[in-house]
């Protein structure tokens, strides 16, 4: 594994400190940098959130929260005691002005260190936070504000929290998450298409057949259920997790791994995106919500009645077929899909190719099957190059599919870091490179936001599946139409 450079010394303000995110990514994030020597001695991280618990409370909460989720083998109490003193927490309203004093104190005396502020928080709560910090001069040299997804619920908004952020912040300090982006395998994405000379000469539209994308979970909404019944998968994991994987597997290669470049690279694949309007949502677009199932054998509820037995037109659901109107992907169809409740859970981009032109196997009554080069992001990370081969034997002349898989744990051993490690360590050195750019997460929505209004002008119905398969038989329909299947199915 790469090695651990350690960081500049900072302070790092998270706004919904003792909040959900905190809990369960930001403080595990940050205890396994500590637990591998990342961070400097006198770092420290102030929690601040709206719950009236003193600092011992919030220590006994962060605590438990930690030896709940981590291993037996990552967690210790030395461990545990050494890093608990580098926390601290803060009862604060962002929205009353009285009690930024809290922070100002708390900061005070440090102003030479980097200093972090990570919006954990409602959207709408990130203008006035960023204007919070301006005004009672927080703002320090070294500064980097992260604003956590979702940025926004349309374009409109999406603009309007830019800008009230921009007044306050140049864009070179605003770090905009899309954790995907700090996943190794999205990283590897990279590595396999412009650190090797083999595949990008096949990576256009004279050798792809089509290409999907699928995000797919097993677990429910869950206790988040309110907050997602006015989002649905749709603004959920395609605005921003998916369209960046769209990006990153079809964009041109930059000229350098510069923040600066690969955003540019990434905006023109989002320029290039042929919208779906009105007349095409039904031909291009699924929408699906979950019903009661069972996934590993364990009885699941639906929606419907993890919402207390209301109806909702929300999706738990989402297919698409894009297409990218450019000359590397003209008439190559990208079928992208992600869902909750879903068989397992496993996110992979399937890049098929064409069939041999002409074969030379007359016996066989099926021609050879396309090659198809498989990017495992999650679980059980690797890269699949599935292949026609002769079945060994004396008579006859059999072909059978063969992979040459490349199992990230095998070739590099497990344990690497959560996505959030790697985003959390690159906001404190300030490289954006992992982060996306204004004009990409505005673009991103403009082109959702005509699918919701076409799902609007048309009422659009929303497919029941049951919980524990693969979607709604529309996702099946949408790829038998043009003679394809889902890799899955
Ligand atoms: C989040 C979504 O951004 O990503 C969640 O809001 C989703 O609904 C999660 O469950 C999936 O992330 P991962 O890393 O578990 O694939």
């Amino acid at each position: 594994m790469a090695k651990f450079i350690p960081v500049d010394v900072f302070d790092l303000v998270i706004f919904g400190g003792a909040g959900d995110l905190a809990m369960r990514k930001l403080l595990p994030a940050l205890y396994h940098r500590d637990r591998d020597c990342q961070l400097p001695a006198d770092c420290r991280i102030i929690s601040l959130g709206r719950s009236t618990i003193d600092r011992g409370e919030f220590l006994q909460r962060v605590g438990d929260s930690l030896r709940s989720r981590l291993a037996a083998s990552e967690y210790s109490e030395e461990m545990w005691q050494a890093f608990s003193q580098r926390l601290q927490y803060i009862q604060t309203d962002a929205l009353s002005p009285d009690q930024w004093q809290n922070l100002a104190k708390a900061l005070q005396g440090h102003e030479n260190r980097i200093r972090v502020f990570y919006l954990a928080t409602a959207p709408r709560l990130f203008g006035p936070i960023a204007r919070g910090l301006q005004q009672n001069n927080l703002v320090n040299e070294d500064v980097r504000i992260v604003l956590e997804k979702p940025l926004g619920t349309d374009y409109d908004s999406a603009r309007e929290i830019n800008d009230q952020v921009g007044q306050c912040f140049p864009e070179n300090r605003i770090f905009r998450i899309d954790h995907y982006l700090g996943k190794e395998t999205v990283q590897n994405l990279l590595a396999l298409r412009f650190a090797n000379s083999l595949f990008e000469p096949l990576w256009n539209r004279g050798n792809i057949d089509h290409v999907q994308i699928t995000v797919a979970e097993d677990l429910g909404v869950g206790g988040r259920i309110e907050f997602y019944d006015q989002v649905g998968a749709l603004r959920d994991m395609v605005q921003n997790h998916m369209m960046q994987l769209l990006c990153l597997t079809a964009m041109e290669p930059p000229s350098n791994r510069n923040h600066g470049a690969v955003r540019d690279e990434k905006m023109k694949v989002l320029r290039a995106l042929r919208p779906i309007r009105s007349e095409d949502v039904k031909h291009f677009t699924v929408r699906g919500q979950y019903q009661a199932g069972a996934i590993n054998g364990e009885a699941v509820p639906g929606y419907h009645d993890e919402l207390g037995n209301q109806n909702s037109l929300t999706e738990t659901f989402v297919a698409l077929k894009l297409q990218i109107d450019n000359w590397r992907w003209s008439n190559v169809p990208f079928y992208l899909r992600s869902g909750k409740r879903l068989k397992k859970k496993y996110s992979e981009i399937v890049i098929q190719f064409q069939k041999v032109p002409h074969s030379i196997f007359p016996e066989l009554t099926d021609a050879p099957g396309p090659n198809r080069l498989t990017l495992r992001l999650q679980p059980d990370e690797g890269v699949r190059l599935s292949l026609m081969s002769k079945e060994p034997g004396p008579g006859g002349f059999d072909l059978r599919p063969v992979s040459l898989d490349l199992s990230f744990e095998h070739a590099f051993g497990t344990g690497y870091p959560d996505a959030y490690e790697r985003l959390l360590m690159e906001v404190i050195r300030g490289d954006p490179a992992l982060f996306m750019r204004r004009d990409e997460v505005e673009f991103a929505w403009r082109w959702i936001d005509d699918i919701i209004d076409g799902w609007t002008k048309t009422g659009q119905q929303v497919e029941d599946y049951v919980a524990g398969t693969w979607g709604p038989t529309g996702a099946s329909l949408l790829l038998d139409r043009d003679g394809r299947r889902w890799h899955s199915d």
